[in-house]
């Protein structure tokens, strides 16, 4: 295993994050824990240590997993989890305000039956609660011990500058990562959010490394697509598989043939040559995993990165949330 340091903290992480949205029974294509438990088990003998998870996957059920898989080794993982996103009806469900995270730290802690999240991320920005309570709440957490490290998630590049200044004014924890979709069919990113992470050294650990499966090379241009994850994924469909998607599979297909390696693997080592701290994969099954490990061996030259990165045309935005509309 390789392992990096995220950003401009000390803290080494593996250069392959174990996402975890895929643990739980809320939708078909998900695994249960008798599923996921070989899955960790041959993360953690690769050497992985970095796991990611978030309080709304399978409603909490992705977060209580990963505890129960990683109680026996919690002093030497490094546990991601997130905060933001709604967790029922009603008012203070959901959001970065004070009540809402140090609410859902709690739970979360329950849930991953450990006394400290590693890093601990917002999962979005939120419009509606000022940027400055919501880090004051976080660095809380922080000065209490229950929250080593805070990251981010998707967001527009003014959002994150706009949170590490008022981080440096307040005094206050800033976010160290950055979980950001960015993949070689996404790569909208490139425009200002990775430039501006690089600056101010935030580790880049991006989402759907493989497009939700699309860059395995498993769906074929004219084929009918059916997978439990295409079934009941309601996001995969829509965002992928267009004519200049497949362009960029099948060209990452051409390359993997000529070094003898799999689709994903080429598409993983574009994005650890492109500087990323760790790309957060998805797995449901051990091979997903070991297919992973194995790009860390694969090497890219300038000109292969060249050729890879040829066919990409501009997509729509996918990842932060678009402001609000003003009320009429
Ligand atoms: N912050 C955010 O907003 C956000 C959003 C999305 C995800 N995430 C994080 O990112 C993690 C990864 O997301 P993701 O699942 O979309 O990632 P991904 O790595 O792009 O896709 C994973 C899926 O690809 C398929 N796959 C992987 N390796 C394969 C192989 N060797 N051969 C064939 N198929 C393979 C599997 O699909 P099948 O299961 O269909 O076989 C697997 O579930 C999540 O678990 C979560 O932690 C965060």
């Amino acid at each position: 295993m390789q392992y990096n340091r995220m950003g401009s903290t000390g803290l080494q992480v593996s250069r392959i994050c174990l996402g975890t949205m895929s643990f739980g029974n809320s939708e078909e294509w998900m695994v249960e824990i008798d599923k996921a438990r070989p899955i960790v088990k041959r993360a953690l003998d690769l050497g992985v240590n970095f796991f990611d998870t978030a309080n709304v996957y399978s409603n909490g059920r992705s977060e209580e997993i990963v505890g129960e898989l990683l109680k026996d080794h919690r002093d030497s993982v490094v546990i991601a989890s997130k905060v933001r996103l709604s967790t029922g009806e009603g008012p203070n469900k959901e959001g970065l305000s004070r009540y809402h995270i140090m609410d859902q730290a709690r739970k979360s802690l329950k849930r991953l039956k450990t006394d400290k999240i590693d890093l601990y991320q917002t999962h979005r920005w939120d419009y509606s609660t000022p940027i400055e309570e919501t880090l004051v709440a976080l660095n809380d957490l922080v000065r209490q011990g229950m929250v080593n490290y805070i990251g981010t998630s998707s967001m527009y590049a003014w959002q994150l500058a706009k949170a590490l200044f008022t981080s440096d004014r307040l005094g206050v924890a800033r976010f160290i990562s950055m979980q950001n979709h960015y993949s070689l069919c996404y790569r909208e990113e490139e425009r200002e959010m990775i430039p501006f992470c690089k600056d101010q050294g935030i580790a880049m650990i991006p989402w759907s490394p493989l497009a939700r499966g699309f860059l395995t090379g498993r769906y074929k241009r004219g084929g009918k697509a059916d997978s439990p994850r295409y079934r009941s994924d309601k996001y995969f469909a829509d965002r992928f598989f267009k004519p200049e998607d497949f362009d960029v599979v099948e060209r990452a297909e051409e390359i993997a043939k000529e070094k003898e390696v799999t689709v994903s693997q080429i598409a993983l080592a574009w994005l650890l040559h492109k500087g990323v701290c760790a790309p957060i994969i998805g797995a449901t099954k051990v091979e997903h995993l070991e297919d992973a490990v194995g790009s860390l061996e694969v090497k890219l030259s300038s000109d292969d990165m060249k050729r890879l990165e040829e066919p990409y045309k501009p997509h729509r935005i996918i990842g932060p949330l678009p402001l609000p509309e003003p009320a009429s």
